[in-house]
């Protein structure tokens, strides 16, 4: 199998032996880092929206491994300032980098990039689009807590509309049988085109707003903020906004094994004293991002096949 120069996109690239290649070779980097993999190497870091850990992560992945960084977490410092377009601005990376990392509020635009460069794109992040990255580390967190990937239930909880995480981590699923609950008020649902392709997979799915009514089944409950910057109308955003909190009273309603996700930021969706239960895996969740975003890296420069 072969990553060299291939850019990152969407999940919808990845085949199922594609996915379980990365989450391979992130543990085997893991079990036995080198740092000296990515000397001589340059990462560009084009961040168009905010972000914590997507950039940091990415940015310590490359360090880690003996490779460099340059780039911007905030574009009014660069010269879109003066009206240069993303293309052109995507032709000016790959001239100084061997690989560039973008995220960008534009839906497609992770696209557009891949086919301006030469050098590989990897997808941070694009609108309510599809976030492929975060869903590795996911699917990496998901095997090591629970030691397979297949026949699990998943239960994705808040914002189903436009979380990008939701969207792309149900897809990657799809290859293993899962058994998905979509839990939403109607209006922020998982987008039917989302669904219909689920179910021409024969995916089993449920959609619920109650998530008492299936929280006893998940083995995973894959937990989202409310997504304010996508909301067209703040007033809209404040109806839904706190819609879903949870603290220690979902306990006696889930079972002992079920482990509690969220790709973060959190915001009042997920109450700190649940941090310190064993449901609690969104910190090591958000760690797993080294050792996925190395394998990625390594991988598309063919650093390691
Ligand atoms: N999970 C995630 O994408 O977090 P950031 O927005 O902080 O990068």
């Amino acid at each position: 199998m072969d990553f060299r120069d291939r850019d990152i996109i969407s999940i919808r690239d990845f085949s199922k032996n594609e996915l379980l290649h990365v989450l391979k070779t992130a543990g085997k980097i893991e079990s036995s880092p080198n740092i000296e993999l990515m000397k001589g190497k340059i990462m560009s870091s084009l961040f168009f929206e905010p972000s914590t850990r997507t950039r940091l992560s990415f940015e310590s992945a490359m360090r880690k491994l003996g490779g460099q960084v340059i780039g911007f977490s905030d574009p009014s410092g660069t010269s879109l300032k003066k009206g240069e377009t993303l293309w052109d601005t995507i032709k000016m990376a790959e001239r100084y980098s061997d690989v560039i990392v973008m995220r960008h509020p534009v839906e497609g635009s992770a696209r557009l990039a891949a086919e301006a460069a030469e050098v590989p794109i990897i997808n941070g992040g694009d609108g309510a689009n599809q976030h492929p990255t975060q869903t590795l580390l996911d699917l990496y967190t998901i095997h090591k807590s629970k030691g397979k990937l297949e026949g699990l239930s998943i239960g994705f909880l808040g914002d189903l509309k436009y979380g990008r995480t939701v969207h792309s981590l149900a897809i990657a699923l799809s290859h293993f049988g899962a058994n998905m609950y979509f839990i939403s008020p109607q209006a922020l649902k998982m987008p039917d085109y989302y669904l219909e392709e689920l179910g021409s997979k024969g995916i089993e799915y449920h959609e619920v707003e109650d998530l008492l009514k299936v929280s006893k089944e998940l083995d995973i409950l894959y937990a989202t903020r409310i997504q304010k910057e996508r909301f067209p109308d703040p007033v809209e955003y404040k109806r839904y906004a706190g819609i879903y909190k949870l603290d220690n009273t979902i306990l006696p309603h889930v079972k002992p094994s079920l482990k509690i996700m969220h790709p973060l930021p959190r915001v009042d969706e997920l109450h700190p004293e649940l941090d310190k239960t064993e449901h609690a895996i969104y910190f090591e969740q958000a760690g797993n991002g080294i050792p996925v975003r190395q394998a990625l890296l390594a991988l598309v420069t063919g650093m390691v096949k």
